[in-house]
């Protein structure tokens, strides 16, 4: 059981370690649990103890259910604190600021950011189909010193997106674009070096859109929700669904990034693809590229 939890119930004095299935978010000085199983009047003790033991958080939110919809929001509800949800995330050296009932945000993939925006280069052109508030495009921007293109179809995170642009002073690098990735091509003239696809639930519906928006010799960061008892079988998974829609001569090596539920793993793969291939058209997400 994560530690502070474990703190937190001990402070409160509240029963049932082994009703607690996660750990706590805290994002900017937002923490959000899962407390399933608990009475209310339990939640309230456990959430005072949460302020008392973490002296950076001042918004205790509970979060019901699972990360949901098109926009992948938490449901939320206030347990302790002041009552707002609003809030600046720090980390890699930038400053996001979110809301976390209205933009999907996760502190849990600082490390996968940091690790994409080491990878490119200052000449790459990036696009970043599934972008949020920024905190992937803003670090690459902010790391390597590259143009990137920002898309997401919520209004509300895409308005976020461009105020941090401007508090991390890379409006110049980043531009959003607000609307559905998967009228990109129709939107966009030119071609990428690295596109970015971290949207777990559903990245595979996009791939052909992304296929046809890459150069030769492009890499494609893809993120995938996958079924498996270990993570052999995860990767034996991803495989299997990339081998069927990537065109011959890509190379990838499936990783596993994080546990996301029970049998359920993020896998990621770093797709290269073929120098000098010729762009594939396909803007319809689902259809299988040609
Ligand atoms: C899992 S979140 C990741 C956000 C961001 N990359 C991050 O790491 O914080 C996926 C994002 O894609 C957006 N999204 C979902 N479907 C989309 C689509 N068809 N076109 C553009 N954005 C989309 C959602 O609103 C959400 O902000």
């Amino acid at each position: 059981m994560p530690r502070l939890i474990r703190a937190a119930l001990e402070r409160a004095g509240v029963e049932g370690a082994d009703r607690v299935s996660s750990g706590v978010d805290v994002v900017g000085d937002i923490a959000i649990v899962r407390l399933m199983g608990f009475l209310a009047q339990e939640k309230r003790k456990i959430a005072g103890a949460l302020l008392e033991e973490m002296k950076n958080v001042r918004v205790v939110l509970e979060q019901k259910g699972g990360i949901e919809g098109e926009f992948r929001l938490r449901k939320l509800a206030h347990l302790a604190g002041e009552r707002r949800t609003t809030t600046v995330h720090r980390e890699n050296g930038c400053a996001f600021r979110v809301d976390v009932a209205k933009a999907y945000f996760s502190p849990r993939l600082s490390t996968e950011r940091l690790r994409v925006a080491r990878l490119a280069r200052p000449t790459d052109r990036v696009l970043n189909m599934f972008a949020g508030v920024g905190p992937y495009s803003i670090a690459v921007a902010k790391v390597a010193g590259a143009t990137v293109t920002s898309c997401e179809v919520n209004e509300a995170a895409a308005a976020l997106h461009e105020e941090n642009d401007r508090m991390n002073r890379v409006e110049g690098l980043v531009r959003v674009v607000r609307g559905d990735a998967a009228d990109l091509p129709g939107v966009l003239e030119e071609k990428f070096d690295r596109i970015l696809m971290p949207h777990p639930s559903e990245a595979d519906r996009y791939l052909p859109t992304a296929l046809s928006l890459a150069r030769g010799g492009a890499t494609i960061h893809y993120y995938r929700h996958v079924l498996g008892e270990d993570e052999a079988e995860a990767a034996g998974a991803l495989r299997k669904e990339l081998r069927a829609i990537l065109p011959k001569g890509a190379r990838f090596v499936p990783r596993r990034v994080r546990e996301v539920g029970p049998r359920w793993v993020e896998m990621a793969a770093d797709i290269r693809l073929p120098a000098g291939r010729e762009a594939r058209r396909s803007s319809r997400p689902g259809a299988k590229p040609t």
